[in-house]
């Protein structure tokens, strides 16, 4: 087979054989075919996309590239939650317990940040001591006895989508709907959960920018998991706005155990209650989505799922103390109010600026490598909808070092306010 013709193919709109789509993915992880060959066919996937079979073998031999993991060592249907990505978006800290106290198995492996969207490992290693790292045993082990690990990635989980993401990153072949939803599913597979819920996101601080396209995603995405025998269900939620008000590592753990203490912004609250409800209702614990929203909110009500959270601290090495009073996370030097030039009711936050305005102080990374400030970042004072008056604080940031030159007003910039209010867009648009 000459890689060469699969380009061709490619570009005159044809499908790619099973067979063609495995030479292409184990050529490319042992090394026999270089980056710019499959740039080139990467470009075309781009413009001539790929039909369901396509999808489902390239995920599939993407997952297999490397370790598959085995969970069946865990009592039980074992769950994973993820989301595509956004700003402030700290679910997993919040709805990972509630499931976890409701009896979900959560078995997660995830990511850090990049650009101006957080991962959940930053945020929890913004946690004095707490570690990322647990062997295959522990992990198991840690999920039989309380019921939620989140870890990274392993070393060789997926080493086909370390490739093409690095690859699809430096020549403009991320935005396109089958590329993400085999990069995002065959990390999901090959983490081994039976039931994987999914939030895909929509909106200036997501990938997708439509609700319509993250629909797609979101089809996309189920169609090649229910092809591979796991349950999965999708809510797609809005990332117009930053979810909840901490942006920022330390910042979001804070307002994550707030959440857990019955303290929750009210969006982040109806996510995770919307997320968990799934979880439960997929792994069988629970037969209608009223009962589990029940089950999930005396879990906060209880003091259990903040329990959970502490539990999981423990394990991982870090201090639980800082769960209890989120006080003592680390706090950053400055703090300072950005204020609002004039009165009126906050029509949009811009997500997107906002998430970047955060890495400019620190907490995110341009680079994979760059080092992050967990203290660091900014919080809302102000949601859509909320009246303001000239003088009054929009957000507070939180930095270590002096502000940039213009930062003050590009943050002034990231709201709208008008004279009239209008009601905010709904942060759930569907659920599959
Ligand atoms: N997240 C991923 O893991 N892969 C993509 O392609 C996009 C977002």
């Amino acid at each position: 087979m000459r890689f060469v013709d699969l380009i061709n193919k490619k570009v005159s709109g044809q499908n790619l054989t099973s067979e063609e789509i495995r030479f292409w993915i184990e050529g490319y992880v042992n090394g026999s075919i270089p980056d710019y060959q499959v740039s080139a066919l990467l470009m075309a996937i781009v413009f001539r996309s790929m039909d369901r079979r396509e999808i489902l073998d390239l995920t599939m031999n993407m997952a297999k590239s490397g370790d598959m993991m085995d969970l069946s060592a865990i009592d039980g249907v074992t769950a994973d939650k993820h989301s595509t990505g956004g700003v402030g978006d700290k679910t997993t800290l919040v709805v990972g317990p509630m499931a976890a106290a409701c009896g979900a198995h959560l078995a997660k492996m995830s990511g850090r940040g990049l650009g101006f969207t957080g991962g959940t490992i930053d945020k929890l290693e913004s946690i004095d001591g707490f570690h990322v790292n647990l062997d295959h045993k522990a992990f198991i082990r840690q999920v039989n006895e309380i019921g939620i690990a989140v870890v990274g990635q392993s070393g060789n989980l997926v080493p086909a989508d370390k490739k093409l993401y690095a690859l699809r990153d430096v020549t403009g072949t991320v935005s396109s709907i089958p590329l993400i939803a085999s990069s995002i599913m065959s990390k999901k597979l090959a983490s081994g959960s039976q039931v994987i819920v999914l939030d895909v996101k929509y909106g200036s601080g997501a990938f997708m920018k439509t609700v319509d396209q993250a629909r797609e995603l979101a089809d996309t995405m189920i169609r090649i998991g229910r092809g591979a025998g796991r349950k999965v269900r999708a809510v797609i939620s809005s990332m117009e706005e930053p979810l909840g008000h901490a942006i920022g590592n330390a910042l979001e753990v804070r307002e994550a155990c707030q959440a857990l203490m019955g303290n929750g912004p009210d969006d982040l609250m109806q996510l995770c209650l919307t997320l968990g409800s799934l979880i439960l209702i997929e792994c069988g614990i629970c037969s209608d989505p009223d009962e589990a929203r029940e089950r999930l909110m005396e879990s906060v009500k209880s003091g259990r799922a903040l329990d959970k959270l502490v539990q999981m601290v423990k394990a991982q090495g870090g201090r639980p103390e800082q769960i209890y009073d989120p006080s003592l996370l680390p706090c950053a030097d400055h703090v300072t109010s950005i204020l609002s030039p004039v009165s009126g009711f906050v029509h949009s936050e811009d997500a997107l600026a906002l998430g970047n305005l955060a890495m400019q102080l620190g907490a995110g990374r341009a680079k994979k490598d760059d080092a992050i400030m967990k203290e660091t970042g900014i919080v809302l004072c102000v949601k859509p909808g909320d009246y303001i008056e000239a003088g009054s604080p929009l957000a507070a940031a939180h930095h270590r070092l002096p502000l940039p030159d213009g930062w003050l007003e590009e943050c002034v910039r990231a709201f709208d306010i008008r004279e009239q209010r209008e009601d905010p867009h709904p942060l759930i648009a569907d659920i599959l």
